[in-house]
């Protein structure tokens, strides 16, 4: 049975001091029963990372980086490593999200060495991958989708025993904009994308995958998206950025 997860993606939003206000009302928004249910994962920007882990030292809520470099350590003006990721808490990191693929130029070769670099540094990606409008107008979505998967995943292991990455299914025409994925179009696309694991990994290790829904979601549409048999929960933008909506979404996990 995979347990749901739920993940905010702050973005480029909050400062310090918002940052930890924000934590700190979405903590005391959370009942502890919550935790059996779902994992809780927050993703803050670099320089709010640290005083976030700080806050969550007792706290179950897990977090994340929302982006990472390829390399150790080195001459990379404005990148940040792993190994930095994990000294300041972080657990999980999220790669390949489609506004650094459109605003910051990275392909599928860039994210496929970036997986590869934090597994081995023991930190779980969260790989986004999604069609444009467009794509699926012409009904390539589901081929844009599957080459997504298997390029970032090339020479990537996974395994029975311990959870090796993520996946985040975010159509790029319903991010940020209100128009959500409705829970037939996600649950088309998590279950193709369930049909890539199991030809990579099997069957036993595609069952354990988590695939995680993202774009629009909101309190009122959480529900049914997350009772889908093959979305294991979601990747949340800006209702995460407000305590009350990303608490209302945790909760309305079944
Ligand atoms: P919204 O929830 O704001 O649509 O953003 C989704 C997203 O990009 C999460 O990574």
């Amino acid at each position: 049975m995979r347990k749901k997860l739920v993940a905010g993606n702050w973005k480029m939003n909050k400062d310090i001091s918002e940052s930890i206000d924000l934590i700190s009302e979405i903590n005391k928004g959370l009942n502890s029963s919550v935790f059996d249910k779902a994992d809780v994962i927050v993703c803050p920007t670099f320089i709010s990372i640290y005083p976030v882990c700080e806050y969550l030292k007792h706290s179950e809520i897990k977090v994340g980086g929302q982006n990472m470099y390829k390399e150790t350590e080195g001459a990379y003006t404005g990148e940040i490593s792993a190994k930095m990721l994990i000294s300041a808490g972080c657990r999980y990191v999220i790669l390949g999200h489609s506004e650094r693929r459109q605003y910051f130029g990275e392909n599928d070769t860039l994210i496929n060495q970036k997986m590869e670099k934090a597994i081995t540094s023991n930190l779980i990606p969260i790989l986004c991958v999604g069609e444009t409008l467009s794509q699926r107008e012409e009904n390539k979505h589901i081929q844009t989708v599957t080459e997504q998967v298997k390029s970032c995943l090339t020479d990537i292991k996974a395994s029975n025993e311990q959870e090796k990455f993520i996946i985040a299914y975010e159509p790029v025409w319903a991010i940020g904009t209100g128009v959500n994925a409705t829970p037939e179009q996600a649950e088309e696309m998590h279950s193709e994308i369930r049909g890539i694991l199991k030809e990579l990994y099997g069957e036993d290790i595609s069952e354990q995958i988590r695939i995680l829904y993202g774009g629009s979601i909101n309190e009122k549409n959480s529900t049914d998206l997350f009772k889908m048999k093959n979305i294991d929960g979601g990747l949340v933008g800006g209702a995460s950025i407000k305590a009350e909506s990303f608490t209302k979404i945790i909760n309305s996990v079944q």
